[in-house]
């Protein structure tokens, strides 16, 4: 974002004497043009904590800024969508390496809450009531992006028209990983019809041939755009794998095996969810090279 530029100043400056200082009266009469573009004052107001206990605080924001991330990410990975369609590598490559940065950002900010104790937990856990993380509409998109479809998932969104609207959209369009299966078909390699022409509402189930193809590029020139590809995507998908292991372990350590406000069995279904490989066929295809 650029900065008041020198000559925004009103008070007169000689020519090639800049001032060192912001000029104070940008905005003095209306909003300032920081705020018309950041909304700065909207985001700083939208913190309401439901306990009084000062640790909920950085559990509101933390996940707030994780909500944040999971939307430039998805808006990242539906940016590399577009441009594999239209078989433009360098463009799908840039946006799948600003999220890898981004999935590193978005790991770094469980640090506040890496920690918590049960008995700092409980503090304003039962504050939340059946509000759970299960329940964010964006981390869903991102799931559905990498391939995780599931229809039942829209359920506790169907009171929300947006959100609900943005979900349908995202279940029914393909993933980043069926973008990458018909771009490797284009290229001539054996993708099986059934796996292209499949229902990219269902959830993507691995396949050898597709893991055979991985196996072919990955035993081939190692500077080709498709082992940069698959590089790239292994970086992504070893990030989010990351995420979801250090948002097991945190709930490991801030309420055991107790059940989820979501109404989970908690960590056991965390620990399911966590083995999940993303891109799974990019991991097993290593073992045939
Ligand atoms: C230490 C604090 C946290 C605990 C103890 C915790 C606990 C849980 C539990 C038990 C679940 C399973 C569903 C349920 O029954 O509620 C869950 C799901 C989830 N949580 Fe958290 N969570 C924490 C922090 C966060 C934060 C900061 C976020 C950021 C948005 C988050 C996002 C999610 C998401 C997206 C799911 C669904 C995962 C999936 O669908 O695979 N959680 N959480």
């Amino acid at each position: 974002m650029s900065h008041p530029s020198p000559s925004a100043h009103s008070s007169p400056v000689a020519p090639g004497d800049a001032p060192l200082a912001p000029d104070l009266t940008i905005g003095a009469a209306t909003t300032t043009p920081y705020e018309d573009y950041v909304r700065a004052d909207v985001l700083t107001h939208l913190q309401h904590p439901l306990s009084d206990d000062p640790g909920e605080m950085v559990f509101l924001v933390t996940t707030q800024v994780m909500e944040l991330w999971f939307t430039v990410i998805v808006h990242e990975w539906g940016t590399a969508c577009e441009a594999l369609r239209r078989d433009d590598l360098p463009v799908a490559l840039d946006a799948l390496g600003r999220s890898t940065h981004e999935l590193t950002a978005l790991n770094a900010a469980w640090q506040p809450l890496a920690r918590l104790t049960p008995a700092q937990f409980n503090a304003y856990r039962g504050a939340l009531g059946e509000g759970s993380g299960f329940q964010s509409a964006m981390y869903r998109r991102l799931e559905f992006l990498l391939g995780e479809k599931s229809a039942s998932m829209l359920v506790p969104h169907r009171g929300a028209a947006r959100e609900y609207a943005e979900l349908e959209k995202a279940l029914h369009e393909p993933s980043l990983w069926d973008e990458v299966l018909r771009l490797l078909a284009r290229r001539g390699h054996a993708v099986p019809a059934a796996v292209l022409e499949r229902d990219p509402a269902e959830r993507y189930e691995p396949d050898p041939a597709v893991e055979a193809v991985w196996a072919e590029v990955y035993a081939g020139e190692q500077d080709s755009d498709l082992v940069t590809l698959g590089e790239a995507l292994t970086d992504v998908a070893e990030l989010v794998w990351r995420w979801r292991n250090d948002h097991l372990v945190a709930t490991r350590r801030a309420m055991g095996a107790k059940m989820g406000t979501g109404g989970s069995a908690g960590v056991a279904w965390l620990e399911k969810r966590a083995r999940k490989n993303v891109f799974p066929e990019l991991w097993t295809a290593r073992s045939h090279v």
